[in-house]
This record gives structure tokens, C-alpha cells and sequence, in this order.
């Protein structure tokens, strides 16, 4: 089924629900008929569907996944998290988020995802923002968010992060943009450690239990193929099984100064996660070095995997143009392309385009240090207490 046909059939499932908005369900002669859409047809169809889509919710916004470029575990705290020092970068493989406000009566918020198994109850990062947010802000707002997922589970990626993190960013915005990106950052430290880093450009150092961000610079733009093993690996599991007697002894700041410094494919991108995801899915070892002899330059895994990121191409007297199909066939693994992605100012979300008067008096990419929302040109520091 196209994309945009698993939307509308979701959005047309939206319409008895008390969105005071009204939607009709697109349907065209050739459907009515059973006769094959010819490609204009489906491409206006399409068109006609995403449109529909926009108008029935008050704000659609793209949750962007991540990948850590370099991860390295320092030690446990007395609290039971760990200490780390992580290189993360938002990337563009995305989910799509929308969202609408419920009327004044409603007293839960709703949630429904694509995906299915993809909790909507409480347990669901997106619902736990709102929760936060009104806790924090006072505001007794509810909302409806339809989840159009696209970043897999499980993967090492920070999906449920991003989609929580998108949500805050969407209830700030619904709600008259009470709260700062700081802010926002400090409510998403409080229950999840990947949260916060979304608040940032696109890039950031994260230490602490990976809530503390320094803001960094743009890198250079860069793009990737992410290879997600069948397999997924909780974070909670993964940390478990680590030794931290074995763990790398690189030093995290040589790790950053090497990848703003030198080209990608010359830098080390070492994480203290892949020991540990190894011994629980002895099969990613088999993928890694797979991917390493198809002719990748450089092979990693994000986070606590198992979704590899791999830089530079494979090799075309192996695979053609056909590396996804081969490589997925092969290995029961899903590839995936992703590019960096950043935030292109303060004042909007990832992919959201803001007018060109706003970015030419934000031209300089280098302050974006100074960027979140005219706060404090020093990197934030997000609240360390434990909720
Ligand atoms: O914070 P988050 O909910 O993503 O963490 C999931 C689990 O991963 C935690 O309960 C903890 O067991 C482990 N974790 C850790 N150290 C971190 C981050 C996560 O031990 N820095």
C-alpha cells in the first residue's frame, strides 16, 4: 500500500474522534471504478491525500533519529546509570509526527501509530512528554498526535527520544512557546537520557547519563547507510551485560577533536556498547563484518544497537546498484540511507524551513552556540537531578 494511502486510511479513522474539523475522504473515479490509476493520477491522488493529511491536524512536524558517532561508557553511578561521553548527530531518517489540540473538555491525551505493537498508553515516551509538560507549564492542555513511523525500534537510533522530544517541542508550540529549548531539554532529562540532545542544533557532546549537552558546531555534511539488523537490543539489557573492565581506553575529547578536525573516514569511531550488543546477538559481529567487506570505509554501531552506521559506498563491482536489495536478502537486515541533518534555526524543529528573512539574520552557522532562542551563548547544561 503507497504511503500516503496508510496515512489517509488512519486520518479517515481520526474523523469520529472530536477533532471540530471536518475531512473528506479522497476518492477518485479511478478508484470508484477498480480501474489502474495511471501515474498522474495516483501521483494527484497522492497530493490530494497528503493535503487532506496537513489540514486535519494543527501542526505536523518530522522526529529525526540520531546516531552516536563516537560512544564511551567512563563508569557506574551510584544511581545505576553510567557515566558517558558521546558524539551525537541527528540524522534524516525520520518518523512523521502531527498533531492536534483537543478540545477544552478532553482530559487524556490520544495517540496512534502506524506501527503496530508501538504502546499508547502511558508507557509511551509522547505520552509521558505531554504528562511533563503540563507539569511543568501549569497549561491543562490535551493533544492527539497520529505517529507515522519510520525509524525501527530498538535500533540504537533514539526513534521513542525524538518522537518525545518532537512532542514537547509540539506542546510548546500549540500552547504559545512558554518554555525555552533549555527547557524543553531539562523536561526530557527527566525520562529519557537520549531526550535532550534533540534540543540542541543537530549536534552535541553529551556526558552525564547523556542529558548534559555542549552545543557544537555544524559538521561536515555527511551521508550514511544505516543497516538495522533483524534483531533489537534494550538499552537497559545492553548496559546490563556490559563489562566496564573492558571497555576502550580512547580518550572522548581526542575522539571529538579527531572528527571536527579530520575527514570522516579517517577517525575512529569507537563504542563501548558494541562488546556487550555482540555477546547478546552473536550475529552482529557476522553483519559488521560483512558490511567491512563490502567495501564501506568506515563501520560502526549507534548507540546500544543493533542498527549499524556505515560511511563511504559499497563496492560497485560487488553490488551494482542493488546493495540494499543484495545485502538485505543476504543477512535479514533492513538498509536504510540517512544524511546529518541540523536544526536551521533556533526558532524551528528539524526539516522545518524557516522564511528567509529569519535565516539571513541567522546566516552565521557558528552561532548556533548562541542560538536557543537568544538564551545563554554557553554550551547548556541540562539538570542533572534525577526525577
Ligand atoms: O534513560 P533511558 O530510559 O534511555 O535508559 C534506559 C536504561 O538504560 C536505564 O534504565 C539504564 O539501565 C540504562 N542506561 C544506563 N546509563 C545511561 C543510559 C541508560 O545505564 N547513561
Amino acid at each position: 500500500m503507497p504511503r500516503t494511502w496508510q496515512k489517509l486510511r488512519y486520518s479517515s479513522q481520526c474523523e469520529s474522534a472530536s477533532i471540530p474539523r471536518t475531512s473528506r475522504r479522497v476518492r477518485t473515479t479511478w478508484q470508484m471504478s477498480g480501474a489502474k490509476p495511471s501515474p498522474r493520477e495516483e501521483a494527484r491522488t497522492a497530493q490530494e491525500a497528503a493535503a487532506q493529511l496537513a489540514s486535519m491536524w494543527d501542526l505536523q512536524l518530522a522526529s529525526p533519529s540520531k546516531v552516536n558517532l563516537f560512544l564511551r561508557v567512563l563508569g557506574k553511578r551510584p544511581d545505576g546509570y553510567h557515566d558517558i561521553a558521546s558524539l551525537f548527530q541527528a540524522v534524516s531518517l525520520h518518523d512523521d509526527m502531527y498533531f492536534a489540540v483537543l478540545p477544552p473538555e478532553a482530559t487524556a491525551d490520544e495517540l496512534e501509530c502506524t506501527e503496530p505493537g508501538v504502546p499508547s498508553d502511558d508507557s509511551n515516551l509522547v505520552i509521558k512528554a505531554f504528562k511533563a509538560f503540563r507539569k511543568r507549564t501549569g497549561i491543562e492542555m490535551y493533544f492527539r498526535v497520529h505517529l507515522d513511523k519510520r525509524i525501527p525500534a530498538e535500533a540504537g537510533l533514539g526513534g521513542g527520544s525524538g518522537n518525545a522530544a518532537t512532542a514537547l517541542w509540539a506542546a510548546n508550540e500549540l500552547s504559545g512557546k512558554s518554555l525555552t529549548s533549555k527547557d524543553l531539554a531539562d523536561i526530557g532529562a527527566e525520562f529519557g537520557s537520549d531526550v535532550s540532545f534533540f534540543f540542541s542544533m543537530g549536534t552535541a557532546y553529551c556526558t552525564g547519563r547523556g542529558e548534559i549537552l555542549k552545543l557544537l558546531d555544524r559538521l561536515l555534511p555527511q551521508t550514511l547507510w544505516l543497516v538495522k539488523p533483524t534483531e533489537g537490543l534494550s538499552t537497559a539489557e545492553v548496559f546490563k551485560k556490559l563489562d566496564l573492565s573492558q571497555t576502550s581506553d580512547a580518550d572522548p575529547e581526542v575522539l571529538l577533536k579527531q572528527i571536527q578536525t579530520k575527514i570522516f573516514v579517517c577517525c575512529d569511531y569507537v563504542n563501548d556498547l558494541e562488546k556487550p550488543s555482540f555477546e547478546l546477538v552473536p550475529r552482529l559481529a557476522v553483519i559488521k563484518t560483512a558490511l567491512e567487506d563490502a567495501g564501506f570505509n568506515k563501520v560502526a554501531m549507534s548507540g546500544s544497537g543493533t542498527t549499524f552506521f556505515c560511511m563511504g559506498e559499497p563496492d560497485r563491482e560487488m553490488f551494482g546498484d542493488n546493495f540494499a536489495l543484495i545485502f538485505s536478502a543476504n543477512y535479514d537486515v533492513q538498509v536504510m540511507r540517512g544524511m546529518f541533518v541540523w536544526r536551521r534555526h533556533p526558532n524551528y524543529w528539524y526539516l522545518q524551513t524557516p522564511p528567509l528573512d529569519e535565516l539571513s539574520e541567522y546566516r552565521d552557522e557558528r552561532l548556533v552556540n548562541k542560538g536557543l532562542s537568544g538564551e545563554s551563548p554557553e554550551p547548556f547544561l541540562v539538570n542533572r537531578q534525577q526525577p
